[in-house]
């Protein structure tokens, strides 16, 4: 299945929006589920700044499948081909809605977890049907961020992550398999090692966030963007390439520069210290002006990427051709 007809999304937060927005300007019909009242608005809101930026991208927005606001879980799951579980990442929660998934779904539906960082076979351990859960991991804001991170567990079938990475992919989305299943998985661990030292910089006085930020965005965010952590040092080591790198730079990791595994705790002057510089460095700016800045320039750095054919920009360009397939199919079947 490359593209259901149907979905549902189960959780309607920050990462539930999201998905839903992608999976209707994909032309998919979503049922969503959220207990929360205020859900609805933040829904309509995110729907507005997928819209927004899919338009700016020149991707069409006018043959999108339609958003339905289910009355409880049951509701929602059960004519879907497809679902995205997205509620907050606590344990217990997850179980309970996992099971009241897979109580009302149809049998074959693939049942995705939107989780950051909870291995799949835990996960499942509760499960009726394990082999048809799989973890699908996005990032925010998902209706532009093509990567979706996708995990199997123990008893997950192979079955259930080609259903899903096909699924993704017909989102115009690009999973990454990740092959071995640990906490985290590949991105968020990665992450976790950078926040663990931005919080060591400020408990230690060195840095505040908005110098933190100053020294991503001005620098290494910058390159990291296009090309990642490998290809970034591979060119750093000029002609002599990664072996030169190693012998230059191999050395610090001995020092060492960073803090290792330790991390400071979260004390209340910390946090307030966070806080308020993060007042100071963004407080300017309202949460939806911020999402549209980002947006903006998100959408920027795509376009020039999809022009040099490059990176994430490959994964808009394969999306652009899929959707001109669908077009013409739509429009042959028409003619006949
Ligand atoms: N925020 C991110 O950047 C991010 C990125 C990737 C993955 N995730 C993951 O996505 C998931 C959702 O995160 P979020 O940031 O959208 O959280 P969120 O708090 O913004 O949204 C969660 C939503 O789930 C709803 N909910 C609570 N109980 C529910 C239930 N029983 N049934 C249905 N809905 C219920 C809440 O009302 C809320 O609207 C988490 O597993 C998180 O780890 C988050």
């Amino acid at each position: 299945m490359s593209s259901p007809g149907t979905a549902a999304v189960v959780g309607c937060g920050v990462i539930g929006a999201a998905w839903a927005a992608r999976m209707a300007l994909s032309g998919i019909d979503v049922a969503v589920f959220d207990p929360d009242p205020g859900a609805e608005g933040l829904l309509a809101d995110v729907t507005d700044n997928a819209v927004t930026a899919w338009r700016a991208l020149g991707l069409p927005t006018d043959e999108r499948g339609t958003i339905d606001i289910a009355s409880s879980t049951a509701e929602a799951v059960r004519d879907a081909e497809f679902v995205q579980e997205s509620v907050p990442e606590r344990p217990e929660l997850k179980a309970t809605v996992l099971e009241a998934i897979e109580s009302a779904a149809r049998p074959e539906t693939v049942i995705a977890s939107s989780t950051s960082g909870i291995r799949p076979t835990l996960m499942q351990a509760t499960m009726t049907h394990p082999d048809r859960l799989v973890v699908g991991h996005p990032f925010n804001p998902v209706y532009l961020l093509p990567l979706v991170e996708v995990v199997g567990g123990e008893q997950t079938a192979p079955t259930t992550i080609e259903t899903a990475a096909a699924i993704y992919r017909g989102l115009g989305m690009r999973p990454l398999h990740v092959r071995v299943e640990i906490d985290a998985f590949i991105a968020d661990r990665l992450l976790e090692a950078v926040w663990r030292e931005a919080l060591w910089l400020i408990t230690d006085g060195v840095a505040t966030t908005a110098e933190i930020d100053d020294a991503i965005t001005y620098g290494f965010g910058l390159r990291w963007a296009q090309m990642g952590l490998f290809e970034t040092y591979r060119v750093a080591g000029g002609a002599g390439g990664f072996r030169h790198f190693i012998e230059q730079f191999g050395p610090t990791l001995e020092w060492p520069w960073s803090r290792l595994t330790d991390t400071p705790a979260f004390t209340p002057e910390l946090i307030d210290t966070i806080v308020a510089q993060s007042d100071r460095q963004s407080g300017g700016h309202d949460a939806r002006e911020l999402e549209r800045i980002r947006d903006r320039n998100l959408v920027g750095f795509l376009k020039v990427l999809e022009a040099n054919r490059w990176g994430a920009g490959t994964t808009l360009i394969e999306q652009r051709a899929a959707r001109r397939r669908a077009g013409s199919a739509a429009h042959d079947e028409q003619s006949h």
